[in-house]
């Protein structure tokens, strides 16, 4: 579907995401001829950069950014014509007549506000925005997280930014939403007979979501002290997981549709007790240790860390969602920094044969497993056992494995790309909805506050682990491993 012509506005333009992440993906699909000839970008930031000046900043990096491969040189020049960069205090609506002067005003123009700044502006850059009249009927407003840092602030967030913008103009970003194998995990659901009547209880044994990046915080001490894992990555994207996984099928793939259900497995999500917040939440900060045979610093050691930092860069929690499908069916999260690896997957493990046929008893038969890859490659993998070849009846753990770029050889997206172009289109589905953020907040809050209360420190774990042992014993206890714990060498 081509694109309506637009304005751009990057708040935080100069910043990191837009030039890691922001700026590599509009000039992706600019090259793939999605952007109309006259849209615009306009970077903003504090920064007395004039145009020429910012391209070239971003000229230093871009290809490291967006990649040898990917990278033409007047693909590129051709992109950055479009772009221009704005210098103003987005605190002060008194300096945005730049902005004003940058735009196209042509009150039937798509213009989209991207706000890749601290939440703490979020309020006040909306109320600027509509002060300077520049908040039309037709623009859009995306917000990058962290949606605030608990529920009170969420709250806060949602009903300042509601002031000047309706819910349908406001597009709260979880990158993981955008992901390939995210969109693939509806299309495994729903676009199958198969799983669809075995996805419940009586099936499904457990689920294990879990988000290792082998990477520490890098240059990000600043946002990441503040914040640590459970703000991070678990209140969104492993939540966002969770709800996909979980959630009923939706009447259609319709925003509210989909949004409607996914609050639904929120609202349902067993709250913590004070029993449950001391059993089933570990939380874990990295040591020094080696990852990929490299040495690297404890947490602590990190440029600009407290050296006595509390701050978590390990959770693993276990989730129950009260529900007909799911009452009794464990879904374990987990995510952390410095891990024994780099992956994002979804498992769902099936429950044990009830009764062997064959001289292997029961017990021995590993459970079927579905495991659906995010990262580092997108693809599902089934496990079955399987007759092993020749004489008599020896059955064996088998995989089924579908690689999605082996199998689609069209060009990936990045989740960004797929996004910013549904922001620019006008769809919402793969955006939370103020209700959702408001559900996600509560779940965690009383995990903050428990740790906020009883000082909970972090248990150490060595770099290039999976994470301390507590989070092996929180899935033990209910007699199950994590998958890496069982997988055949
Ligand atoms: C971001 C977090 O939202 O997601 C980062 O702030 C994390 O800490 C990143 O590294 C992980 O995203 P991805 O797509 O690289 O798995």
């Amino acid at each position: 579907m081509a694109l309506n012509d637009f304005d751009l506005v990057l708040f935080g333009g100069g910043g990191d995401l837009s030039m890691r992440k922001l700026i590599p993906a509009l000039y992706a699909r600019d090259r793939a001829g999605d952007l109309p000839p006259a849209a615009k970008i306009v970077c903003v930031g504090r920064h007395p950069w004039s145009d020429a000046e910012f391209v070239d900043a971003l000229n230093a990096n871009a290809r490291l950014h967006i990649g040898d491969k990917a990278f033409s040189q007047a693909a590129w020049d051709k992109f950055c014509a479009r772009i221009r960069y704005v210098s103003l205090d987005a605190t002060d609506a008194t300096t945005y007549q730049p902005l004003i002067d940058a735009l196209r005003n042509d009150a039937k123009l798509t213009r989209v506000f991207y706000l890749a700044v601290s939440p703490t502006l979020f309020a006040q850059i909306c109320h600027n925005l509509a002060e300077r009249g520049l908040a039309t009927d037709n623009s859009r407003v995306v917000l990058e997280k962290p949606l605030g840092r608990d529920l009170e602030s969420a709250k806060q967030i949602n009903q300042e930014v509601g002031r000047v913008f309706k819910e349908s103009q406001i597009f709260r970003i979880d990158h993981y939403l955008g992901k390939e194998a995210v969109q693939n995990l509806l299309a495994l659901r729903f676009g199958n007979v198969l799983f669809e009547p075995l996805w419940r209880r009586e099936w499904i044994s457990d689920v294990q979501i879990t988000i290792a990046e082998e990477i520490g915080v890098g240059n990000r001490m600043g946002y990441y002290e503040t914040s640590g894992a459970l703000r991070d990555m678990m209140q969104n994207h492993l939540l966002q997981l969770l709800c996909i996984t979980a959630m009923e099928p939706p009447l259609s793939v319709g925003a509210d549709a989909v949004r409607d259900e996914k609050l639904k497995v929120l609202r349902s999500l067993k709250p913590f007790t004070p029993t449950t917040l001391s059993r089933n939440v570990v939380r874990g900060q990295y040591r020094s240790g080696h990852v990929e045979g490299k040495p690297v610093p404890a947490y602590r050691q990190e440029e600009g860390a407290d050296p006595d930092s509390n701050t978590e860069t390990f959770v693993a929690v276990k989730a129950e969602i009260d529900t007909w499908r799911w009452a009794g069916v464990p879904f374990y999260l987990r995510t952390g920094k410095r891990m024994a690896d780099q992956l994002a997957e979804i498992v769902v493990r099936f429950k044990s044969l009830p009764h062997s046929i064959f001289a292997q008893s029961a017990s021995s038969f590993l459970p079927n497993c579905l495991v659906i890859r995010l990262q580092p490659d997108d693809g599902l993998q089934l496990n079955l056992m399987a007759k092993t070849p020749g004489d008599g009846m020896r059955l064996k753990p088998v995989e089924l494995e579908l690689d999605f770029s082996e199998t689609f050889k069209t060009p990936r997206m990045d989740a960004y790309e797929r996004l910013l172009l549904d922001v620019l289109r006008g769809h919402l589905t793969l955006f939370m909805r103020s209700d959702e953020l408001e559900a996600a907040w509560e779940w965690v809050e009383p995990v903050l506050r428990y740790w906020e209360q009883e000082g909970n420190e972090p248990i150490p774990y060595t770099s290039g682990s999976w994470g301390p042992a507590a989070a092996s014993a929180l899935i033990g206890r209910d007699g199950l491993q994590w998958r890496e714990e069982v997988l055949p060498e």
